[in-house]
């Protein structure tokens, strides 16, 4: 996860949208799956998510280079390139659901690494959606909110992508390599936010760090996005399955906000010193890579699955600093 954002690739031989396949909207009261596999378990969504299907279901998560251990799961050291033990994994566990959510993160790294980056993005999220089709597995892919350009502003799932660095574009191109390959796919564009098991791995986080240690919180005043907790986004993804979803699904908050009002938002939450805050616009960054400027989402078609409004961002703020941190 990063949070500051770096030179662009704006690829245009992408394909500007991907099959979407309208889900019924009739909500069931829970989604009955026995066996779910999570990859990217040591991540911010990744444990999060065993967390809450740990409870009600087998939950299995994978990790790479940072051990974890969830009451009620089942955790395992798997690299998803490497494919040879990920075939012979899947066909030991043979998972009802996989909600993959591993993935090489940070923007810059891609940048810097796009072979490495195209291995554990593209190729290993390919194969992994391939495989569930021959296991029957329903597959959950995590895109990202950034696949825009962001000269628009809540965008739809039917607006066309036009990424602006190598993380981003490889995302386009995996959306439609999932789809391709697993036609029954469910393809989640996000941004989220919670507690992490390293406490370092999610924008709550970092601004929380910043302001309790009485540093500074620059906050872009200029970059807009509609992030959602990740206990919304939980929520969010249980009625989608519940709901039978395929193809592409934007899940966010109601409100459309900035960067600094998400500071602001969180700051004022776990009562930190507000004089801490300062506006910033990208250009005083400095920032070398292109990064969207507006990635806020049009979440109707969620509402529409869920029969309720979406929480704003406050309300998942509230939400999350409401509980104690459950990794610590
Ligand atoms: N955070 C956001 O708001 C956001 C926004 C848009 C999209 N997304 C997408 O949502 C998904 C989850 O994001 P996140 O923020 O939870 O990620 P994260 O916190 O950065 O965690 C990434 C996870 O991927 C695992 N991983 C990396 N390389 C791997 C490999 N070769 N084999 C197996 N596992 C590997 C990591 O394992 P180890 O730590 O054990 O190495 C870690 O568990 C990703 O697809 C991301 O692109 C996130």
């Amino acid at each position: 996860m990063e949070f500051i954002l770096c030179t662009s690739t704006r690829n245009k031989n992408i394909p500007s949208t991907v099959t979407k396949v309208a889900p019924t909207v009739t909500l069931e009261s829970d989604i009955q799956v026995q066996r779910i596999l999570i990859t990217g378990a040591s991540g911010l969504l990744g444990a999060n998510l065993v967390r809450h299907y740990a409870p009600r279901s087998e939950c299995i998560g994978w990790f790479a280079s940072n051990p974890i251990s969830i009451n009620g799961a089942t955790t395992e050291r798997i690299d998803i390139t490497d494919h040879e033990s990920v075939s012979s994994a899947l066909a030991r566990i043979k998972p009802d659901l996989i909600i993959h959510c591993a993935a090489a993160t940070n923007v810059e790294w891609c940048e810097k690494n796009p072979v490495l980056a195209k291995a554990i993005n593209e190729d290993a999220t390919a194969f992994l959606a391939d495989q569930a089709l021959k296991h029957d597995s329903k597959f959950v892919f995590t895109s990202t909110d950034s696949i825009f350009n962001g000269e628009k502003k809540r965008y739809s799932e039917s607006d066309a992508p036009d990424p602006l660095n190598t993380y981003a574009t490889g995302k386009v191109r995996t959306e439609i390599l999932v789809s391709d390959a697993n036609p029954d796919s469910l393809i989640i564009r996000s941004y989220f936010y919670g507690y992490s098991s390293s406490g370092t791995r999610s924008l709550l986080e970092w601004v929380l760090t910043l302001a309790r240690a009485g540093n500074e919180v620059p906050g872009f005043s200029d970059s807009y996005f509609s992030p959602i907790s990740v206990h919304d986004f939980a929520e969010a993804l249980d009625a989608a399955l519940a709901a039978e979803t395929s193809g592409i699904l934007h899940l966010g908050s109601s409100d459309r906000i900035s960067k600094y009002d998400f500071a602001q938002i969180a700051m004022e939450a776990y009562a930190c010193d507000m004089s801490l805050l300062k506006p910033i616009t990208v250009a005083d960054a400095g920032l070398q890579a292109d990064r969207p400027r507006d990635t806020s989402l049009n979440v109707d078609l969620l509402e529409s699955i869920m029969g309720a409004p979406v929480p704003t961002v406050a309300n998942g703020i509230e939400r999350i600093a409401a509980e104690p941190n459950p990794f610590r």
